[in-house]
């Protein structure tokens, strides 16, 4: 059974399926609505019942106490409808709206994906759950107020623990730390949400091509599972290619999770490139520079958005080619650029 939900002031309308919270059924539908811990402590995520009933669920009861229910106050991560309802909260729109926090978190898992490259996750305090859009990224701080910027690569609704993606390099002090000393229990310190690199609203027919170099893959993992989960409850698909380039094979370490998506997703493109592929590799699939795949695939990208993230060298020369070559918008391109950052420790 599902409920239909009308969002005011906005007049969104979104469905929560029976037992699923407000707040899990407004995030898969695409709706931001605000929130922090997602079990009941914070009160960030309360907001207002104006018409229809709730199941309260379990919270934390100083958190919502009884005289705020009375007066239709609700904790919408853990209040599920038992009817159609009308809730009055604050849409985030932007990210601006979301609060950056520093916060501590703990090393959960390390594994090394490809010989330069560490697959870190990060588990946040109990109680505490980081709020941003996909695309985004946080600074881990170092010693001296240094600071080192990874982009997560966990999806918003996907956040029990914080993914980021490290590659080793010649001179990455901080990188050298993650592959000979880090352990999984070591305690850091971040901050974040930050960065303007996340989907951007476009008419439903509006293609998206992602373009990532090595670990750029990391935010671009992040939006299309984002749009994948979002897309449960829609019929209308964004048509997607993923160009992912490396050198090597290996070096697109999550090469079977991008083929796994193009086998599930009818509305999904995986297009690997390689630019110096080993005999050991036996590639048969597309070489060169990776965004001149895309300049060869397509000649009209009016009606399109581009994301690439990755190596500065990549990014600009996309940017180039594809506004000058292809009539891509120049609005319509999105970039994030990784520029390695040595002696940082
Ligand atoms: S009480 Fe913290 S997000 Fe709901």
């Amino acid at each position: 059974m599902s409920y239909q939900i009308i969002i005011q002031p906005s007049g969104h309308v979104f469905k929560a399926e029976s037992g699923e919270t407000i707040l899990e059924a407004a995030l898969r539908e695409g709706f931001s609505l605000p929130y922090g811990c997602r079990n009941g402590s914070c009160g960030i995520c309360k907001g207002k019942i104006i018409n229809g009933t709730v199941d309260y669920g379990r919270h934390n009861e100083e958190t919502l106490i009884e005289e705020e229910k009375q007066v239709g106050k609700a904790l919408f991560c853990c209040a599920s409808p038992l009817s159609d309802l009308v809730i009055e909260c604050h849409e985030i729109g932007a990210t601006k709206d979301i609060e950056i926090k520093t916060l501590p978190c703990r090393v959960h898992k390390l594994e090394l994906v490809a010989t330069d490259v560490m697959i870190i996750s990060l588990k946040l305090p109990t109680n505490q759950r980081l709020q941003f859009l996909a695309g985004q990224y946080i600074d881990i701080l170092l010693k001296d107020e240094k600071r080192r910027s990874f982009s997560l690569a966990n999806a918003p609704h996907d956040d029990e623990f914080l993914q980021l993606h490290a590659r080793n390099y010649l001179g990455g002090v901080f990188a050298e730390h993650v592959f000979t000393r880090m352990r999984v229990k070591d305690m850091l310190r971040f901050t974040g949400p930050l960065g303007s690199f996340f989907l951007r609203d476009a008419p439903e027919d509006t293609s998206i091509i992602f373009l990532a170099s090595g670990t750029g893959f990391a935010p671009i993992k992040s939006i299309i599972e984002h749009i994948f989960y979002q897309e449960i409850s829609r019929s209308n698909k964004r048509k997607m290619t993923l160009y992912w380039g490396a050198r090597t094979k290996s070096d697109l370490y999550l090469f079977d999770l991008a083929d796994k998506w193009q086998q599930e997703h009818d509305n999904f493109t995986f297009v690997p490139v390689l630019s110096e592929s080993l005999p050991t590799d036996s590639w048969n699939g597309r070489t060169g520079l990776v965004h001149q795949s895309v300049v060869q695939d397509f000649h009209n990208l009016e009606t399109y958005q581009v994301y690439a993230c990755g190596a500065p060298i990549m990014v600009k020369a996309a940017y180039h080619d594809l506004t000058s070559q292809c009539n891509l918008p120049k609005d319509a391109f999105f970039s994030d650029v990784f520029t390695p950052s040595v002696n940082n420790l």
